[in-house]
């Protein structure tokens, strides 16, 4: 065998990730190998165990905005410089099937990115992997139905065991490479997600007053995101929405504001982010910055930051109003993630 020792370091939003680290290590303690598996959920300092001749580490994660999460994103960032080391990167997408046809997700710069900053680290990449196991991004779209899941689950299986055999073996895998030219065509939407896009969705989910307190929500958030304010689960910017807490709570009782998200979205860029343009520019605010620098990618900017702000107010008011019954009535009823259609992700329980 090539290695000695196999270290999976996984950060899992609803349990996808996760499964495919349990995969490989289940493949790798097949062939001997020596192997750990690591949950970077709220991450202070790395973990390294003790190193034992050549090794190979491993960093599974879901694709969120077409890259990794900010929090994976830290970790590698991180991640120390160690001697006789190769690495992989398995990303896990949103896979869908539509009749007996598996549809991929995408992973933008999922791939490459990491890749190129752990590379600059020195180490040698030995696998990209994407994995289209069931799409979890529920603020998009309801929960796949359990037969879907499990026929997804399968073929995934099959294809993380070879992915592992192969790697354990010496060999290499870069299939990720062969969406390479979608990834790259994707990079202004990455950007516009990690700058913009997570920020907003990070405001888009509420809890009604089916939560009972139980604060499943707070203490399982892998990035500490959520914090109790007057008796009520609130989201702050931290979150990574990656869609635990929507899929863990028992009562059923967090929502996406498709509605008032959508409201708020009209609002911003019809009514205020223009009007507060306006009287910036008429104003002559930014008139002492030299003119030739306020090109258009700045009021772009400005405007992004002007929506992120109003957002932020929105939330809040929205968040204080939950108290009162018919405001609670309004969102629940305005909500497709309240109806029955809009299944929660349930993720098949894999054992180690
Ligand atoms: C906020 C968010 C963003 C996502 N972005 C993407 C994406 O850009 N491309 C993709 O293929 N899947 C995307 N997905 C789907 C997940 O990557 C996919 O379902 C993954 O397998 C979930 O893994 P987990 O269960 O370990 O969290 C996204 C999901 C969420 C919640």
């Amino acid at each position: 065998m090539k290695y000695d020792q196999l270290i999976i370091y996984y950060f899992s939003g609803t349990g996808n990730a996760r499964n495919a680290a349990i995969w490989i290590e289940k493949i790798a303690k097949e062939k001997g190998l020596n192997t750990q598996l690591i949950n970077i959920d709220r991450f202070e300092k790395i973990e390294i165990p003790e190193i034992t001749g050549k090794i190979l580490i491993g960093f599974c994660s879901p694709t969120h905005g077409f890259n990794l999460p900010p929090l994976m994103l830290k970790f590698i960032w991180k991640f120390p410089r160690l001697k006789n080391a190769d690495v992989f990167i398995l990303n896990t997408r949103g896979g869908l099937k539509l009749s007996k046809l598996f549809l991929p997700g995408i992973s933008g710069a999922a791939q490459f990115f990491p890749a190129i900053l752990l590379r600059l680290k020195g180490y040698g990449i030995v696998g990209m992997q994407p994995l289209d196991l069931p799409s979890n991004w529920l603020i998009l779209h309801p929960g796949l139905r359990e037969k879907v899941v499990h026929s997804i689950y399968k073929r995934c299986e099959g294809i993380v065991n070879n992915f592992a055999t192969e790697l354990i073996d010496g060999k290499r895998k870069y299939k990720a490479l062969l969406s390479l030219p979608i990834d790259i065509l994707m990079l202004p939407i990455t950007f516009g997600y990690y700058f913009i896009g997570r920020f907003f969705l990070a405001k888009t989910l509420i809890a009604t007053d089916a939560c009972n307190n139980c604060e499943k929500c707070v203490i399982q958030c892998p990035v500490g995101a959520i914090k109790m304010i007057g008796n009520r689960p609130f989201w702050t910017y931290k979150c990574e929405s990656c869609m635990r807490c929507v899929n863990a709570c028992p009562e059923r009782a967090i929502e996406t504001t498709h509605t008032f998200s959508t409201i708020l979205l009209i609002l911003s860029s019809l009514i205020i982010s223009p009007l507060l343009i306006s009287g910036i520019k008429y104003l002559g605010i930014l008139d002492w910055i030299n003119q030739s620098v306020i090109t258009r990618n700045l009021w772009t900017i400005i405007d992004a930051a002007i929506f992120l702000v109003f957002v932020f107010m929105s939330y809040r008011i929205l968040h204080f109003l939950m108290r009162y019954k018919f405001v609670n009535r309004i969102v629940t009823f305005t909500s497709l993630s309240s109806y029955k259609f809009w299944r929660r992700y349930k993720v098949p329980v894999q054992s180690k």
